[in-house]
């Protein structure tokens, strides 16, 4: 009797991992997966732990990315508003208005309202949809608003950034007032006052991923966080006394303060899988973490993130700009464990997850972005798509950048070329004292102990040193410069991807150089003109009860 009591006890965890995997079969046929899209704002390239860094660790965005696929090529737009639009309308920056600079909150404009987005199309599909955090895509009148774009809901703010404790802000231009930018859905929410802005974000989160199997609808949620964004001028770095302790050995107070408010960003990630676990929700979710641009190193809103050894930053047109930190879980996805080279761009994340989510995407939308659903869910060695990204065609800052194949093309540059640059390097001491045990703190966080019970085969140590080393970037040796102020710059990435060695006045370059100016230009002629628009006194928050708030009544181009 004792023998049997046992051996059934010996048994139990084999029979609930056969219990789970035949749910999750039966779950996928009779319902869609939901889709949870954790965004960073304005986190570098090298500050996810998975490239080798030791300054810091993020083990749950590491094991996101050890259990499923790191997405080491994903592209972005590198600043907030033009990547967000691309994002949700699948679209390039020029073809919704955003390809100049960012939506200032007092300037009354927004991404143009005739684009469908992607929380409209799932919407239609069944799902429910949630913003939780940053919008940044306008707020002059109430329909350029999340709730009117698609959202069933949102909770968070609508501006560029906000204070991590007192949620307001004040814009860098002008004389503005300080205004107060939180809300659920249109409502102006005040409380929980003086919480830190991550975990009152990742709150909301996990009560929405918990309350929803009783709506028996699929789950499109983004998260879209504040950290690692600046939050105000005067106090710009902000994080819990305690996550700060965490890492006094980070002599740099201002990169210590960067390194915990990513700790929290981390710990975000370890939340929502484990609450998506708790409700059985995982084996039928498709889970991506990226972050919307690189980090600013320096100038305006430097946070100290590190794009390492990637070229320039955040509003640049240079790899550590637009190649940023990303990657994807599912257990939808074929081949896990490895990393998925194929350049990716936000805007294919649309028709990719709809192709996921068995929706058909009408061809009137006339999206940039191409559905690699395909690829990202199939064999590891699923041939490259021939691929050409548009990163910027701004002809008010006077700057393109093109991906076409294996090449870039760079033309102006930004901020009369301060950022032309390796601004970072990666710090050799300071290292967190969990450096040495790197794979095991990977292991035991949040994460990998939810994502350990899908995987066939464990997570060693050797797997994590081959997949963290084939993760680091590593530059050509080859160096022959490039003024993008005054000259155009071609790049061969495959064999450069720090962008050191300047082909435009090779020979043998000339053709393909020939071909992406001209395409520059056929791009061009489809643009639609930058929906930028001068302040607006109107917008003071002064003038609506010290918060940001709707101040266009009138439409923007109808006469005053
Ligand atoms: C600053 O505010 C004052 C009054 O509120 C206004 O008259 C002035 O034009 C503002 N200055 C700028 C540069 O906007
Ligand atoms: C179900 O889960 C198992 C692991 O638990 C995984 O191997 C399988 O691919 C999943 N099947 C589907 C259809 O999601
Ligand atoms: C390159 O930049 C120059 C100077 O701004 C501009 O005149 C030219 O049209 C640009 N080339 C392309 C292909 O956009
Ligand atoms: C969409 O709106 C933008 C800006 O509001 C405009 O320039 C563009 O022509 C419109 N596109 C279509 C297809 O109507």
């Amino acid at each position: 009797m004792r023998f049997v009591i046992l051996s059934v006890l010996l048994l139990l965890p084999n029979l609930s991992w056969v219990e789970a995997s035949e749910k999750n079969e039966t779950r996928t046929a009779s319902k869609l997966p939901n889709i949870i899209i954790v965004m960073a704002d304005d986190m570098g390239f090298d500050d996810i732990s998975i490239r080798g860094a030791r300054e810091f660790l993020t083990p749950n965005i590491d094991a996101l990315a050890y259990h499923g696929r790191l997405l080491d090529r994903l592209y972005a737009p590198s600043m907030c508003t033009p990547s967000r639009g691309a994002l949700l309308s699948g679209k390039y920056p020029i073809h919704t208005g955003t390809q100049h600079s960012v939506i200032l909150n007092e300037e009354p404009w927004g991404l143009a309202l005739n684009a469908t987005l992607m929380p409209e199309i799932f919407r239609d599909a069944g799902y429910s949809t949630n913003l939780v955090g940053k919008w940044h895509l306008g707020f002059v009148r109430p329909e350029y608003t999340p709730t009117y774009r698609g959202f069933d809901y949102h909770y968070g703010y609508w501006g560029g950034y906000i204070d991590y404790y007192q949620r307001r802000s004040q814009m860098p231009s002008d004389n503005y007032s300080m205004g107060y930018d939180f809300r659920r859905n249109m409502q102006v929410e005040c409380t929980d006052r003086g919480v830190y802005v991550t975990d009152l974000l990742t709150n909301e989160a996990e009560r929405i991923i918990r309350e929803q199997p009783a709506k028996e609808q699929p789950l499109f949620l983004i998260l879209s966080h504040l950290a690692p964004h600046t939050g105000n001028e005067i106090d710009p770095l902000q994080a819990p006394e305690e996550e700060l302790q965490k890492f006094v050995h980070i002599n740099d107070p201002n990169r210590r303060l960067y390194a915990a408010m990513v700790s929290k960003l981390d710990e975000s990630v370890g939340r929502v899988i484990t609450a998506l676990a708790r409700t059985d929700q995982l084996e039928n979710s498709i889970v991506i973490f990226y972050s919307d641009n690189g980090a600013p190193s320096v100038g305006i809103f430097a946070n100290t993130g590190s794009n390492w050894p990637l070229k320039g930053q955040k509003d640049s047109p240079w790899e550590g700009g637009l190649r940023v930190a990303g990657a994807i879980w599912s257990p939808l996805l074929k081949a896990r464990g490895n990393l998925f080279t194929q350049p990716i761009y936000v805007g294919d994340f649309l028709p990719t997850l709809a192709h996921a989510a068995g929706i058909e995407l009408d061809s009137s939308l006339h999206l940039d972005g191409i559905d690699l659903w395909p690829q990202l869910s199939g064999p590891k060695d699923a041939p490259h798509v021939p691929r050409e990204i548009l990163h910027q065609l701004d002809d008010v800052g006077r700057m393109q950048s093109l991906l076409l194949g294996q090449y870039k093309y760079v033309n102006g540059t930004t901020s009369k070329g301060q950022y032309d640059q390796l601004l970072t390097y990666r710090k050799l001491d300071d290292l967190d004292p969990r450096a040495s045990i790197y794979g095991m703190a990977v292991r035991n966080s949040a994460v990998s102990k939810e994502l350990a019970s899908f995987d066939i085969q464990q997570i060693t140590q050797d797997r994590i040193d081959i997949l963290s080393r084939s993760a680091a970037v590593i530059c050509s040796d080859m160096q022959r410069g490039c003024n993008a102020l005054l000259e155009e710059c071609l790049y061969d990435l495959s064999t450069d991807p720090c962008e050191q060695n300047n082909l435009a006045y090779s020979k043998q370059h000339s053709e393909i150089l020939a071909i992406m100016r001209q395409r520059v230009q056929q791009l061009r002629s489809g643009a639609v003109a930058p929906g930028n628009r001068p302040n607006e006194r109107d917008a003071d928050p002064s003038l609506h009860e010290c918060t940001w708030d709707n101040f266009g009544v009138k439409a923007p181009c109808a006469g005053k």
